[in-house]
């Protein structure tokens, strides 16, 4: 068995991105990968628990409808109630995918001796278990990336081949029917070179969540096997893989057809793509020259306040201010969402202050701001800024969910923006290729917009003051979020 090693990865600078360590390993010849969730708790030999995970187990080799290779499986009541759910590989067999299902389920069993949640994924299917529903929900841990060790020959026409067949597979699959979201695909990658991918969502995914899941897992697999012969990106609920040979079945019965509302984007004619490409160029262009009149406009305003400088008419304020309470989140509540502002859930630390990750208890990510001590800004202050900033609410923006107040401790709740911030794409040498004009396009548009809605459309008229690469946040969409408004100054 390949040992497996812990790669930290490249440590975000900045603000709400995140980035858990991935674990890398070589492929083995025949595949296993699991993780056993120690923080889950045990369960006693003989229990219950451990005869209801049995039972689950051994239905996996005898189930006896197919359901395309996708099972959401549970045994026992209240706290000893076991859920699973299961996944075959879309080319799979309904054969071939209960065996490999049992003995994937068994061998996990054996490896996590008495945690009641682990997951394994072998060469051609998934299982997990735990003592809590999995159904829908869209879980980034555990992950894992496997790769080739073997180098592509010629590396940037193989990444690109490769970059856009993924980018088609993911559609595909995101859009295909509810009982299974597989796709799979080959590509040239020079002459007589071939790139094979597959990329699955468990079916319980929404399109959407199925998305979000493979935008993650590509991220993960240009940072973990750019470049290489062969790769499987692993996540809980979708997986991603491709290698230089054919390893799927081609042949496989595409099923089931996907609803017809949901098409891939049409694709634009090869006559319209010179046309295309320089509408594309000029209004980036345009957008770009509005973005640095407007960068300067900025700059050249004088006096710079720190922290949340919004000035307003205490008489408006305090009309307002009832509703204040209602934004305003517990200290004890933050500290649990954020794990005691745990290292671990640090995004970053800007001259303000900190911003951790958190998790609220309905599911719901957060970026929470704590601001330095000290700031020397009274407590009505703080609210009435608060209650301005949230009031703006744009697509374009980052929202702002609330904020806290506990003796010396300023809070502020965020939306969590899953991607890393417009800097660590424009100014990285790799990641720069990742985005192509009308990537591009649409960052710009989205950061005009954003603009637009802070100087004409909102009640209050803002001035952001600092836009900067560093402060434009990409969602899983790489939709742009303006964000800090701690220089915001409102007119
Ligand atoms: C569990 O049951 C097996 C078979 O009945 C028995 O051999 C074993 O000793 C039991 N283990 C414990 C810890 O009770
Ligand atoms: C999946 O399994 C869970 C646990 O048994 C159950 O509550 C849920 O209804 C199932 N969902 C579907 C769509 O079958
Ligand atoms: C399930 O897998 C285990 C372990 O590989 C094996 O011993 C057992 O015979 C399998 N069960 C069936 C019904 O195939
Ligand atoms: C996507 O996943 C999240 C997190 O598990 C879940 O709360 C949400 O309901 C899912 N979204 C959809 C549209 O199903
Ligand atoms: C592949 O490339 C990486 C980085 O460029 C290098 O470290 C590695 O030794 C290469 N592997 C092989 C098998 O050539
Ligand atoms: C990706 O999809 C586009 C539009 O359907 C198509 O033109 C292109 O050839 C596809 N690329 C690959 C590598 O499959
Ligand atoms: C591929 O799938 C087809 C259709 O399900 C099946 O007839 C064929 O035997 C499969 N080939 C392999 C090598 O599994």
């Amino acid at each position: 068995m390949g040992s497996l090693t812990t790669v930290p990865l490249f440590s975000y600078s900045l603000v709400l991105s995140f980035l858990p360590t991935l674990i890398v390993a070589q492929l083995n010849p025949v595949y296993f990968e699991h993780d056993c969730n120690q923080g889950s708790g045990n369960y006693t030999p003989n229990s219950t628990y451990e005869a209801n995970l049995n039972s689950i187990i051994s239905r996996f080799a005898t189930l006896s409808y197919f359901n395309y290779g996708f099972f959401n499986l549970s045994a026992g009541e209240s706290s000893d109630k076991v859920y699973s759910i299961a996944l075959c590989r879309g080319d799979m067999n309904q054969a071939d995918c209960n065996t490999c299902l049992n003995s994937t389920a068994t061998e996990l069993k054996q490896f996590c001796l008495r945690n009641k949640i682990a997951m394994a994924w072998s060469e051609l299917c998934l299982v997990r278990y735990a003592n809590r529903d999995l159904y829908g929900l869209l879980e980034n841990d555990p992950h894992t990336c496997a790769f080739n060790p073997m180098n592509a020959s010629n590396p940037t026409q193989f990444n690109r081949a490769l970059s856009e067949l993924l980018n088609n597979l993911s559609s595909e699959a995101a859009a295909s029917g509810p009982l299974r979201k597989y796709a799979a695909g080959n590509a040239p990658t020079g002459i007589l070179q071939t790139v094979y991918a597959t990329v699955q969502c468990t079916p319980d995914m929404t399109q959407e969540n199925c998305t979000a899941c493979l935008n993650y897992g590509r991220r993960e697999l240009r940072l973990c096997c750019l470049g290489r012969m062969g790769c499987r990106v692993l996540r809980p609920t979708c997986v991603l893989r491709f290698e230089s040979n054919p390893f799927y079945n081609e042949t496989a019965v595409p099923l089931p057809s996907p609803p017809t509302t949901s098409s891939p984007t049409p694709s634009p004619g090869n006559g319209n793509n010179t046309t295309r490409t320089v509408i594309i160029v000029i209004a980036s262009v345009v957008g770009l020259l509005i973005l640095i009149t407007i960068s300067i406009c900025i700059f050249k305003r004088p006096k710079r306040n720190k922290d949340i400088p919004i000035k307003v008419e205490t008489k408006d304020a305090d009309n307002e201010m009832s509703g204040a309470d209602s934004l305003q989140f517990g200290f004890d509540s933050v500290l649990v969402a954020t794990d005691n502002f745990s290292d671990a859930n640090k995004l970053g630390q800007g001259g303000f202050g900190a911003v951790y990750k958190g998790q609220l208890p309905n599911g719901e990510e957060i970026a929470v701001k704590r601001l330095s001590k000290g700031s020397g800004q009274g407590d009505l202050e703080f609210k009435t800024k608060v209650q301005l900033v949230a009031k703006l609410q744009h697509r374009n923006l980052v929202r702002l969910l609330g904020f806290c107040l506990q003796e010396q401790e300023r809070l502020l709740i965020y939306e969590f923006v899953p991607n890393a911030s417009l800097d660590h794409f424009i100014f990285d040498r790799i990641r720069r290729a990742e985005l192509d004009w009308e990537t591009r396009f649409k960052i710009i548009h989205g950061i005009v917009r954003g603009l637009l809605y802070l100087h004409e459309d909102s009640r209050l008229r803002i001035i952001h003051r600092d836009l900067k690469a560093s402060n434009i946040l990409l969602d899983a969409e790489m939709v742009p979020k303006i964000a800090d408004f701690g220089m915001a100054r409102l007119f």
